[in-house]
């Protein structure tokens, strides 16, 4: 479903099995990481979102068909630790309407 307002709603499931209902704008251009960082929940983003080291890594529990991965993020999820098969990295994915009630839970940290 695509909002008329430039908000859409992602559910992000904690490693404390919390879920927390945050809202994203559309129209400024941040990805999952950075709305992730914004509402403080613990995910490190160490590489500032250049696919490079993982602690951004998500599953995705809803049903959403997101854009394919890039290679970048296919080489980085080869190295990354607990990858499945649901696994994306939350910098590399786009705040758009079209992931509005996306579930996303985040991965176990590697250290
Ligand atoms: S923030 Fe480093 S891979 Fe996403």
């Amino acid at each position: 479903m695509i909002l008329d307002n430039k908000d859409i709603t992602i559910t992000v499931i904690d490693r404390q099995n919390e879920s927390h209902e945050i809202s994203a704008p559309v129209d400024m251009n941040l990805n999952l990481m950075e709305v992730c960082k914004l509402y403080e929940l613990p995910v490190k983003g160490e590489c500032g979102g250049m696919a490079m080291c993982a602690t951004c890594q998500v599953y995705i529990e809803s049903d959403h068909i997101l854009p394919a991965q890039n290679d970048a993020e296919l080489d980085m999820l080869d190295q990354a630790f607990f990858v499945k098969s649901n696994s994306r990295l939350g910098c590399q994915i786009h705040i758009s309407p079209e992931i509005n009630g996306l579930v996303v839970r985040l991965a176990p940290e590697s250290e």
